[in-house]
């Protein structure tokens, strides 16, 4: 298990246990957590899943592979760095990630 902390556009914030192998996208939809879409349902082709990683964990987290970057180009308010969660799967290193939502999804 590893501990994930999502963070609303509204600044509120839900820690919640995933999964080791889950991604960010599914853990958080396991548990209610809002902001994130996942139309696709984790197939990299929707961009509702956009999150942005706490600028301590970026360099964990590592940025997206070419696929994923062409599909970040439809969501909403990118920035540097923006992932989408489905493409972010949860290890043991990285208990303790903060993610936040942005105020809308594509
Ligand atoms: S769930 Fe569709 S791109 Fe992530």
């Amino acid at each position: 298990m590893a501990k994930i902390t999502y963070i609303d556009a509204s600044g509120e914030s839900r820690t919640v246990e995933a999964e080791i192998g889950a991604t960010v996208m599914e853990t958080a939809i396991r548990h209610d957590v809002p902001g994130i879409e996942a139309e696709c349902g984790g197939a990299c082709s929707c961009a509702t899943c956009h999150v942005y990683v706490d600028d301590a964990w970026t360099e964990t987290v590592g940025g997206p592979e070419p696929m994923e970057e062409d599909m970040l180009d439809f969501a909403y308010d990118v920035r540097p760095n923006s992932r989408l969660s489905c493409q972010i799967k949860v290890t043991p290193a990285l208990d303790g990630l903060v993610v936040t939502t942005p105020e809308r999804q594509a």
